[in-house]
C-alpha cells in the first residue's frame, strides 16, 4: 500500500511504522521540538530502504548541529535513488545543496520545487522562518520576500498549524502585529507545542510592547519545552531580554547562566553566539555592569565556532564579542575577511563595534550611519536587530544629540520609545 506523509505526498516505503515515525520526525522539524533525530532513526530502522527517512535524519542532524552525522545520513539516501519519485529525488538533491553550503542554489531550487509541490512542507520550510534561506539571503527586502513566499503557499495548506505559524511569523516581521497575533493564536490552538508558534507569539508581544504579558506567557510555555530542543536557548534569550527590560537583572543573569550562554545552552552555535553577545551588550546599554570575563568567554566561543567569516549575522555578533573582549586580532580578522552577500555591511558594523569598545563615539557614528537603513540584509529578527538600533541610539546620546536620539527611536522603533532599556534615555526624552 502506498504511504503518504501528513501533506498527502507519496512516500516510497511500504511500512506503516516507518511512515508514522517519518511523520513524527517531520512534525518535530516543523515545530522545532526535541526528538526528531530519534524519530527518523526509527523510520530507517524499520525500513532501511526508506530514502526520505534518511534525508529527514540528515535534516534533523543539521538542526542539532551535527553536520558529520548529517552527511552520513544523506550518503545513505544517495544509495537509494533507484525507483524514487521526482519529488523524493529532489529531497536528496536539495538537502545536498544545503549541506554543502550552496545556499543561493538551494534557495532557487526550493522556489522551483514548491511551484510543483506546494505542500512539500519539508522542502518549503527551508525558505520559511527568520533563519531560513530567504531570511539569510542578504537581499534587500527579504522580509517582504518571506511574506510573499508564505502568502503564496498558505492557500495550499488549509488550516495547517505549521503553515499558519510560518505566515504569522512573516506578518510579524513586516509590522502586521495584530494579524500575526490572530493567526498565530489559531495555529497554537491547533498545535500548542509548536515552538515556532510560541516563538513568534513572543515576538508579536515584544513588537506590541506587552512586556509583562510576554514574560508570563513565555515563562509558562517554556516549562513544557525540552531544554535539548533547538529553540530552547533562543526562547530563553527572549525571556532574559524582557527581564532586563523590567529591571530584573538578577533574573536576567540567572536565565543567561541556565539556558543562553556557552556551556548552558544546548542549541545551535549561531544561537549561542548571537543571543549571548546580544544580551550582554543590551545589558551594558541598560547600565548593567557586565564582567569582562563574560565577554572573553563569548569571544572565545565565537573564535572556536565561527573562526572564519561568511555568515553575516554570526559575524557581526562575533565582532561585537571580540571588540568588547579586547581581542584585536580576532576582530581584525573579521574585518579583513568579511565575505558573503552582506560583506559590505559586516565590515562597517565590525568597525563600529571597535569604535564603541574604545568609546570613540564619533567614529562609531560614522561607521554605523550608512548601515542603519539596510541592516535588514544582515539577517535576524527585528527584535534581534534592535541591538543595532539601541547601540546607535546610545551613540547619539553619548554625543549629546538628544533630540536626534528621540526622533530616531520614535520614527524607527516607536514601540521602544517608552521602554528602551538604554541608560540616559529617560533624561533625554
Ligand atoms: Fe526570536
Amino acid at each position: 500500500m502506498t504511504q503518504t506523509d501528513r501533506y498527502d505526498n507519496a512516500l516510497s516505503t511500504q511500512s506503516d511504522d516507518a511512515r508514522q515515525s517519518y511523520v513524527a520526525g517531520v512534525d518535530g522539524v516543523l515545530g522545532a521540538t526535541y526528538g526528531t533525530v530519534q524519530a527518523f532513526e526509527r523510520a530507517v530502522l524499520v525500513d532501511p530502504g526508506f530514502a526520505l527517512g534518511h534525508v529527514g535524519l540528515a535534516r534533523a542532524h543539521m538542526m542539532s548541529g551535527d553536520m558529520a552525522a548529517a552527511r552520513i545520513a544523506l550518503r545513505q539516501a544517495e544509495t537509494l535513488r533507484g525507483g524514487l519519485s521526482e519529488r523524493e529525488l529532489a529531497h536528496i538533491d536539495l538537502f545536498g545543496l544545503l549541506l554543502s553550503g550552496q545556499a543561493s542554489q538551494c534557495r532557487a531550487a526550493v522556489r522551483e520545487h514548491v511551484l510543483s509541490y506546494p505542500r512539500d512542507a519539508m522542502v518549503a520550510q527551508l525558505c520559511t522562518n527568520v533563519f531560513g534561506l530567504i531570511g539569510f539571503s542578504g537581499h534587500a527586502g527579504r522580509e517582504a520576500e518571506l511574506l510573499a513566499f508564505t502568502n503564496a503557499l498558505l492557500p495550499h495548506y488549509g488550516r495547517d498549524w505549521w503553515m499558519m505559524s510560518m505566515h504569522a511569523l512573516s506578518l510579524c516581521e513586516t509590522g502586521q502585529i495584530n494579524a500575526a497575533t490572530e493567526l498565530m493564536d489559531q495555529a497554537l490552538d491547533l498545535n500548542p507545542v509548536n515552538a515556532n508558534g510560541s516563538h513568534f507569539k513572543a515576538h508579536a508581544l515584544y513588537e506590541a510592547g506587552q512586556t509583562q504579558t510576554g514574560m508570563s506567557y513565555l515563562a509558562d510555555w517554556l516549562v513544557g519545552y525540552d531544554a535539548r530542543a533547538v529553540l530552547h536557548g533562543h526562547l530563553s534569550w527572549h525571556l532574559a531580554l524582557w527581564a532586563l527590560q523590567t529591571g530584573d537583572t538578577e533574573r536576567m543573569w540567572q536565565i543567561i547562566d541556565d539556558a543562553v550562554a556557552p556551556g548552558a545552552a544546548q542549541g545551535l552555535p549561531i544561537n549561542v553566539l548571537t543571543d549571548t553577545a546580544s544580551i550582554l551588550y543590551r545589558a551594558e546599554l541598560a547600565g548593567v555592569d557586565v564582567p569582562d570575563e563574560r565577554w572573553r568567554q563569548i569571544s572565545a566561543y565565537a573564535g572556536r565556532f565561527f573562526s572564519e567569516t561568511g555568515q553575516s549575522f554570526a559575524d557581526i555578533h562575533a565582532a561585537l564579542a571580540h571588540a568588547m573582549a579586547g581581542d584585536a586580532d580576532r576582530l581584525a580578522h573579521v574585518i579583513a575577511t568579511a565575505k558573503g552577500p552582506v560583506r559590505d555591511l559586516v565590515e562597517p558594523v565590525a568597525r563600529g563595534w571597535h569604535a564603541i569598545a574604545e568609546q570613540d563615539w564619533q567614529r562609531a557614528l560614522n561607521d554605523l550611519t550608512p548601515v542603519m537603513a539596510s541592516h535588514e540584509r544582515l539577517g535576524g529578527s527585528r527584535a534581534q536587530r534592535d541591538l543595532l538600533e539601541l547601540a546607535y541610539l546610545n551613540i547619539l546620546l553619548k554625543l549629546g544629540h538628544t533630540d536626534e536620539a528621540r526622533r530616531l527611536v520614535r520614527s524607527r522603533r516607536p514601540v521602544l520609545t517608552a521602554q528602551a532599556p538604554v541608560a540616559g534615555l529617560d533624561q533625554g526624552i
